[in-house]
């Protein structure tokens, strides 16, 4: 620590053990922070320093005690997010409980389901509709108007950490609305806030750029620039005209940035989803995605939360190809350095093209292609979310499982769209690019996997092979290693919702087909089995509950994926000290009979199933696996 530093910290703190405390992780983290400002910011890297101490230090004295307490316990524990008993929820706060206070009253329903992290979508003030379901922000230090106040916020924090629930809120770096004041600022003639944004008097570098750059949303805001009248340049956009870039190649918008996660930080929020971080660096002649800064500047980022509030976590949200993906829970010099969580796209993608293909030879061939993470970091396993499926498939994995790529993207649009002869699946074409041929797809869990038809159909035998299919993602996304993302509605199997046309506001994006309003009529009758509803409800609760005993599906754990003898059974081992575990998946309607010597190999000579709770016969020369079964397996010898 320079001589310099230390005297600042020494002023600002009177107490001896909170000047020790900051010292420690002071030393322990201003290397990361100084090495990645230095990448990004060069020769600004000292005064950036010099600003950042004092800032930290008045965070660090503002910080409660309560999040202090936290702070040491995570310290000590620093594995306690990938406990095997983590379980995320995921929701929009006014469709599940109306607004912050509504939630209090719905923590009992999510502590029986065993629920430890809530994320509530976009909470922070977005400009009016359309705002992107609120990822358009208007103002990053004001809860929504609708949803609360700040003390709201603060109560609710508090009222969750007392049952060891942590709280995620979105933190959207690439851009803000264009009614933030930066913005507004700019428009007015600030040469300080024009440098918040990527502006350009004409055509001439956007079309440069245009020729690297993907489209987003090539529907409904093609293109990547905005003509701005008031400004007379284009604005760089790339999601919608309304949501402006941000340039974090100024340092001032890296100072804004350390000054809003230090504030919610402090106000108990415990985990930040970088929403779209991918974008936040461009570079001529590049996708503008996934470039090196990046991961310095969440380095950066991360470093000062270490230093302030090292309860705090970071999720990315790069929804990427898996060599670019990896990056984001660090490699190479950022190993163990960037974000602690982050979207398990591929798997989610993957789970998708095994059910519609009924053969998981494709997610074996992608999760054996995968590159290992960092032991310290986690995934966040999910199956939906609020957002749409893209087929995020490479040619070179679906080469290896003897497909070709661009058609099998095909089908599955095809089969998730429901128009593929034999599908079960109802869901809506979101941004079909016909240059690319690319069509996302929108639904939720229970609609893509045939509860609908079957509903309809009145058709028993359908409606529980649908179930059965939830259940199987469910256990696989529970049983693969990382944080689970229980995506509101799904553990009720709650169909899509079409009512959203009738909402000029969402009528645009059918996104919003699966993003229904919580149905609080259905959740009553969630213990009724004799209903599809009852049955998704307990049999993911059991799942649940199951996974919470099982020391093998800690995340730090790694999944191995095997070489399955049978192309429709996904089969996993999850490697522990206490005994490994195998994991079987059946991805088709059929019963299997997997080869017993899989168990022989490994010495099980007790074999136990935990989901079923049974013992497998090793007499029987094979592992009995009935449509769409998922099984647990330890030895118990
Ligand atoms: C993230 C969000 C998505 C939003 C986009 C732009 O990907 O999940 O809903 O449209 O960012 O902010």
């Amino acid at each position: 620590m320079s001589f310099q530093a230390e005297s600042v910290i020494k002023k600002a703190l009177r107490s001896k053990a909170e000047r020790q405390m900051f010292e420690a992780r002071y030393q322990r983290y201003a290397p990361d922070l100084l090495a990645s400002i230095e990448s990004v910011y060069g020769h600004q890297a000292l005064r950036l320093m010099q600003e950042l101490l004092p800032l930290m230090l008045d965070f660090y004295k503002e910080r409660s005690e309560d999040l202090r307490q936290l702070d040491l316990e995570r310290m000590l524990r620093p594995d306690w997010f990938q406990e095997e008993n983590m379980l995320a929820y995921v929701c929009y706060t006014e469709r599940f409980a109306d607004d912050l206070q509504g939630i209090h009253q719905k923590l009992d329903y999510l502590s029986e389901l065993g629920v430890t992290y809530l994320h509530l979508m976009p909470l922070l003030q977005p400009r009016p509709a359309p705002n992107d379901g609120g990822y358009a922000v208007q103002d990053y230090l004001q809860v929504r108007e609708d949803l609360g106040t700040t003390e709201d916020m603060e109560q609710l924090a508090t009222a969750l950490r007392k049952r060891k629930i942590s709280l995620c809120m979105d933190l959207v770096l690439n851009h803000v609305a264009q009614e933030h004041q930066w913005a507004e600022k700019a428009r007015q003639g600030s040469e300080r806030h024009k440098e918040y944004f990527h502006t350009y008097l004409d055509r001439t570098l956007p079309d440069q750029y245009e020729r690297t750059l993907q489209e987003v949303f090539p529907d409904f805001a093609p293109g990547n620039f905005t003509w701005n009248e008031t400004l007379n340049r284009w604005v760089w956009t790339t999601f919608n005209s309304w949501q402006w870039d941000l340039n974090w190649s100024n340092s001032e918008v890296f100072l804004e940035f350390v000054k809003i996660i230090l504030y919610w930080a402090n106000k108990g929020v415990d985990v930040f989803r970088l929403d779209a971080i991918a974008f936040i660096w461009k570079r001529m002649g590049t996708d503008c995605q996934n470039l090196p800064e990046v991961h310095d500047i969440t380095q950066a980022l991360r470093a000062v939360v270490r230093i302030v509030a090292p309860a705090v976590l970071f999720k990315a949200e790069a929804i990427v190809a898996p060599d670019k993906l990896i990056h984001y829970l660090g490699r190479g010099q950022h190993y163990g350095k960037v974000s602690d969580l982050a979207y398990h796209n591929s798997l989610m993608v993957q789970i998708w093209s095994s059910l519609a293909s009924r053969n998981a030879f494709l997610l074996q061939k992608a999760l054996q292609n995968f590159p290992e993470k960092p032991t310290s970091a986690s995934w966040a396993t999910y199956i939906r979310c609020h957002d749409d499926i893209g087929w995020a498939i490479s040619d070179e994995d679906a080469a290896q499982a003897g497909l070709h790529g661009e058609s099998h993207r095909r089908f599955l649009s095809d089969f998730y769209s429901g128009n593929f002869s034999g599908s079960h699946a109802r869901g809506l074409v979101f941004q079909e690019n016909k240059r690319t041929g690319d069509r996302r797809i929108s639904g939720s869990l229970s609609s893509l996997n045939g509860l609908e038809i079957a509903l309809e159909q009145g058709d028993l035998h359908l409606q529980h092979l649908s179930i059965e299919r939830s259940l199987l993602a469910y256990a696989l996304v529970l049983g693969y290693g990382g944080i689970p993302l229980l995506y509101m509605g799904d553990e009720l199997a709650l169909p899509n919702d079409y009512s959203f046309t009738e909402n000029p506001e969402h009528a645009m994006d059918n996104r919003w087909v699966h993003r229904p309003r919580m149905d609080w009529n259905l959740a009553e009758k969630r213990h009724d089995p004799g209903t599809s509803y009852g049955q998704m409800f307990l049999g993911l609760k059991h799942l649940i509950e199951t996974r919470k005993m099982l020391p093998q599906l800690h995340a730090a754990q790694p999944a191995w994926v095997l070489n399955s003898e049978i192309p429709a059974v996904l089969v996993l081992e999850r490697p522990h000290p206490m005994g490994h575990m195998i994991q079987f998946y059946n991805f088709s309607e059929h019963h299997m009979q997997y080869p017993i010597h899989v168990l022989w190999e490994r010495g099980y000579t007790q074999p136990l199933d935990h989901i079923s709770g049974t013992h497998l016969d090793l007499h029987l020369g094979y592992i009995p696996l009935a449509p769409y079964s998922r099984l647990w397996v330890t030895n118990q010898g």
